[in-house]
């Protein structure tokens, strides 16, 4: 076929409906040609200002020169060999750089793979191969992939599991703690104790996985007591606590992991998405023995830790050094929480403002009132804020949050631009 010498968004999405299954959903119906830190120009020329960042891929923004001079350096040596028949240096350096991050006063290991899921899926497999134990516990609104163990883990049903059973046996849901609708901490732990009393023993539980901040479910941060309860009760029961930090981190919310904020060390963490400025890659990292419990040739795939993601993660964690982007990090969530916390007190259908360091979220309900989500009103704003040149995401359980991933290497004017037409597409949506 010849290529089109005029794109337009819409031949484009003429052709992308014809070609590709409806079951890939788009946001947006807008083609990019070029995108560069924190603003992309569509195949028509038209700039937007991008506060998505490909879902939490782009702390560092599009492009960043660094991590596009580390690919480029790559490129020119070699691009593949598959880690587990020839390896190569990135691969162990960052790995070393990874140990390194981690919270915990303890030895750790780091494995490779290509996705989020796939972390999550080998953080399952080594829990299960050290604990000899088959279970696991995940949570409400919890988001950990689209595999089929990982939509087990998935706590929200519409779309990601509809028509996709069974799931794989062994996996329970506790209660996420959410104040706001009335779940505390002590009502969380307790679903959890009651999992050992109505489901499974305690003692054929191989892990609890949690996400420190959910993703997808809302940007709902669990509090840190929370976390350091359910350390405990994992010590308990010799229970494996899995943190994923596939969204929250690569520095996201002000530490590089934001479970360091809790004070917890979680025995096993999972990483993606940022990690690599937009080079697909993830981790688990761990303690060394538990890491080391799959028998050798048990992990990997043919992909895994590519050296061109590599290369690029291994850019990303020099810029956050030279750049200070933890600290950016939080000063951007202070700015972005006080201009949207002064829209709110105009605007009663933003009924809650929150998240931890720069990843932000306000929650859209009719009145204000939490119970009553407004996923309409949310849609609107993120349409009228496309037709404005912004890109958002919405996220949350009844579709009605939308959250902030803007790049930290945004200027602040790019982020004040973006919060402006937050503003407008506010007020014209509830107009519509
Ligand atoms: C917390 C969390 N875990 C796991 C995943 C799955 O990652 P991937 O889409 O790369 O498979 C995501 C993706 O959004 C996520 O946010």
């Amino acid at each position: 076929m010849d290529r089109e010498t005029q794109l337009t968004n819409a031949s484009l999405m003429a052709r992308r409906k014809a070609a590709i299954p409806r079951g890939v959903g788009q946001s947006h119906e807008v083609f990019i040609a070029r995108g560069e830190n924190a603003e992309i120009w569509d195949v028509e020329g038209k700039r937007y200002v991008d506060f998505a960042g490909g879902i939490a891929v782009l702390n560092t923004g599009h492009r960043h020169p660094a991590v596009v001079e580390a690919v480029k350096a790559q490129l020119d040596l070699y691009t593949h060999t598959c880690f587990q028949v020839l390896a190569y240096e990135p691969y162990v350096e960052l790995a070393e750089r990874i140990n390194a991050l981690a919270p915990g006063d303890f030895a750790k290991k780091t494995l490779f793979l290509s996705t989020g899921s796939e972390a999550v899926e080998n953080a399952v497999k080594i829990a299960r191969a050290h604990t000899k134990r088959p279970a696991i516990i995940a949570f409400t609104s919890a988001y950990h992939g689209r595999t089929l163990l990982t939509l087990g883990l998935t706590g929200k049903v519409a779309p990601y599991k509809t028509g996709f059973g069974p799931f794989p046996g062994e996996i329970f849901h506790a209660q996420f703690p959410n104040l706001r609708h009335g779940i505390s901490v002590d009502d969380s732990i307790a679903s959890v104790e009651s999992i050992f009393r109505n489901d499974v023993e305690a003692n054929r539980v191989a892990a609890i996985i949690v996400e420190p901040v959910q993703g997808e479910g809302g940007f709902n941060a669990a509090p840190a007591e929370f976390l350091q309860r359910l350390r405990a009760l994992c010590d308990q029961h010799g229970i494996l606590l899995i943190v994923d930090e596939i969204q929250t981190g690569a520095g996201r919310t002000g530490t590089w992991f934001a479970v360091e904020q809790s004070g917890v060390a979680p025995d096993l963490i999972t990483m993606a998405k940022s990690m690599a400025g937009g080079y697909p890659i993830s981790a688990v990292v761990g303690r060394a023995e538990v890491m080391d419990a799959p028998i050798p040739g048990g992990l990997g795939g043919t992909y895994a830790g590519s050296p061109l993601a590599c290369a690029a993660a291994l850019a990303v964690l020099d810029v956050f050094e030279k750049e200070n982007l933890l600290e950016r990090s939080r000063q951007l969530g202070i700015r972005l929480t006080a201009r949207l916390t002064s829209m709110a007190s105009k605007n009663p259908c933003i009924a809650d403002v929150r998240g931890l360091g720069a990843m932000v979220a306000f929650e859209l309900c009719k009145g204000g009132d939490l119970h009553q989500p407004d996923a309409d009103l949310t849609k609107r704003i993120c349409a009228e804020a496309t037709q404005r040149g912004l890109i958002l995401l919405s996220c949350g359980t009844y579709g009605n949050v939308i959250r902030i991933l803007v790049p930290l290497t945004a200027s602040d004017a790019i982020v004040d631009e973006g919060l402006a037409i937050i503003e407008a597409s506010l007020t014209a949506a509830q107009a519509a």
